[in-house]
């Protein structure tokens, strides 16, 4: 049975308890992140700490514990499940002040919850989805405006996927005024000859941990980067699209609202993008 984290305590699953009133349940007052695990350690673990960290304070919370406490505990939970490949979800949401209350609680007097599990992805870097490409839908975005907090508030992005389910594709990206922001829980970029164009950070989107590494590792690969809006339209005209994110690492896009982008297939830059990444990754893992 897996063991999971519960502010302080391994415990086997079944045994995990977190309170009715706590405001990560009630309100989604909380945070998250998720951080992949390849040959037994972490990948881009200290991204997730600071990107963590500026969710917190953001919302007016704290960091729980250390950067050092939180990586041993990411360790213990690897170590105690045996995970080769896979991912950690960390949670921290305003605690449980024993009642519902708009109002947030006194920090003193409620602490945080804090919430680590592992999932178990054998084969999550020899992706076959990586080798075929994905399906994506446009949706429109209509997420609230603080899209670079990392919150919990997931309900949005959980119906853009269903939508795309029902639409038999893989997964949705999100359009505002034309221009694609992001996908439901990846960062969406299209390229056009050698230039890999993607948003540039805002409170539009999620900061992604792996657009960052991926972007550096284009530049230093001699690749063109453009961080700039790009419409649908522009998209749908594109050589190539991927997504990234620390579950897909870097993931091919070969479709959007059924139209194919180049001959159909993965490409050139994306799946050489992959391969440098994890490559990379796996190097300065921890
Ligand atoms: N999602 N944009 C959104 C909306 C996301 O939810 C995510 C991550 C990203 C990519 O960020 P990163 O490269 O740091 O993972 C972009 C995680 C994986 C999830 O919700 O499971």
């Amino acid at each position: 049975m897996r063991i999971v984290y519960v502010n302080g305590d391994y415990l086997p699953e079944t045994e995990a308890k977190v309170s009715i009133f706590d405001r990560g349940f009630l309100m989604a007052d909380g945070v998250y992140e998720v951080t992949s695990v390849l040959g037994g350690k972490l990948i881009d673990f200290d991204g997730h700490a600071v990107r963590l960290e500026r969710s917190l304070r953001e919302l007016d919370m704290k960091m729980p514990m250390a950067k050092d406490a939180l990586l041993e505990v990411h360790r213990e939970l690897v170590r105690l499940n045996g995970i080769d490949e896979g991912m950690i979800y960390l949670q921290i949401t305003r605690g449980a002040p024993g009642d519902r209350d708009f109002v947030f609680p006194d920090p003193e007097t409620t602490a945080p919850t804090v919430v680590l599990f592992t999932q178990n992805k054998p084969g999550l870097a020899d992706s076959p989805a990586a080798k075929k490409g994905m399906r994506v839908i446009s949706i429109e975005d209509i997420r609230w405006g603080r899209r670079d907090i990392k919150t919990v508030q997931l309900l949005y992005p959980s119906m853009g996927k269903m939508m795309a389910k029902k639409a038999g594709a893989d997964d949705a990206w999100m359009v505002q005024d034309g221009f694609v922001t992001e996908g439901t829980s990846n960062n969406a970029y299209i390229v056009k000859g050698n230039k890999i164009i993607t948003r540039a950070l805002s409170n539009d989107i999620l900061h992604g941990i792996t657009r960052a590494a991926v972007l550096r590792f284009a530049r230093e690969a001699q690749m063109e980067v453009e961080e700039r809006n790009f419409t649908l339209d522009e998209a749908k005209a594109a050589d190539e699209a991927f997504i990234t994110s620390a579950s897909t690492f870097v993931m091919p896009v070969v479709e959007i609202d059924g139209v194919s982008l180049g001959d159909g297939t993965p490409g050139r830059v994306a799946p050489r993008l992959r391969e440098i990444y994890l490559e990379e990754s796996r190097k300065a893992a921890v």
